[in-house]
């Protein structure tokens, strides 16, 4: 098992990619919290988690946070911390679309995303800094997206907060790199979820025939790169963007 004994908290972990990782890493021997604003959904997934697992002994923990408000991310983090004295792994996986021509972006359009998508990364890499840094190791996985690196129509707000998601990604790993802590973004391409079921056919159609392997990417494709980014065998790998596209941007 990849991460035995390791402890990870994934927001977005209830639904889509975020559940996918959730679910590796606990066949991987990871005690796994995770994080969302459904709370149904939160502790649904958590049961499946529990199932999963690989051990008993690993812990599963959930809470329901709005990842864009730094108060709430604050207020669970604490809670987290008391109960496990600290994490390993932080995965960023929480995310939302707004898509619409700029044209018609408003600024709540704006906002939401990139509080959602962007901002989360400030408030919950704020919160676990300052224990990562005490215990002098740890592993932040933020999950990006290849619109970020690409652009796409009707999506600027997306694919700002995305890219934004990569410098942060690089500066932080410059930072913590001395104390032994890896920061790295994970891109993905097309991925059957909520999000991109979301899709009308013809956007399906048209994303699809610009995969090279010719098929959506599986959620648990996402949990193995995760997994070997959260492992401790990508240690020297930091500050880096691991596409997972199915050669779409090759
Ligand atoms: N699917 C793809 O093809 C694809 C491709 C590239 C990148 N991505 C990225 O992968 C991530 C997951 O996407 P997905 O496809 O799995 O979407 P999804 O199924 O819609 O899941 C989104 C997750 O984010 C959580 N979330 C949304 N807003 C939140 C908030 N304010 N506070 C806390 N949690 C919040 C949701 O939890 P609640 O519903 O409980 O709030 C849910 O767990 C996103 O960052 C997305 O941009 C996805």
């Amino acid at each position: 098992m990849f991460l035995k004994g390791k402890r990870a908290l994934i927001t977005g972990g209830t639904s889509g990619l975020g559940k996918a990782i959730a679910l590796v890493f606990a066949k991987q021997g990871a005690s796994v919290a995770i994080m969302g604003t459904n709370a149904q959904r939160a502790e649904e997934t958590a049961k499946l988690i529990e199932q999963q697992r690989a051990s008993s002994e690993q812990a599963v923990w959930f809470q329901t946070a709005d990842v864009s408000k730094k108060a709430d991310v604050n207020g669970a983090v604490e809670k987290l911390l008391t109960e496990w004295g600290s994490i390993d792994i932080l995965v960023n996986c929480a995310g939302i679309t707004r898509d619409k021509l700029f044209m018609k972006m408003g600024e709540e359009d704006w906002d939401a995303v990139m509080d959602t998508n962007l901002k989360s990364v400030y408030n919950l890499c704020h919160a676990f800094v300052r224990p990562m840094m005490k215990a002098r190791r740890g592993k932040i996985i933020n999950i990006a997206s290849v619109i970020g690196l690409t652009g796409n129509p009707g999506q600027v707000n997306y694919s700002a907060s995305k890219l934004g998601m990569v410098g942060f990604t690089r500066s932080l790993a410059k930072e913590l790199g001395p104390r032994n802590i890896c920061v790295n973004c994970i891109a993905p391409g097309f991925f059957k979820t909520p999000m991109t079921d979301a899709l009308n056919e013809e956007q399906k159609q048209a994303t699809l025939s610009r995969i090279p392997m010719g098929r959506l990417g599986n959620p648990e494709e996402i949990g193995f790169a995760a997994a070997f980014l959260a492992s401790d065998m990508s240690d020297y790998i930091t500050g880096q963007v691991l596409t997972v596209d199915g050669g779409m941007i090759a």
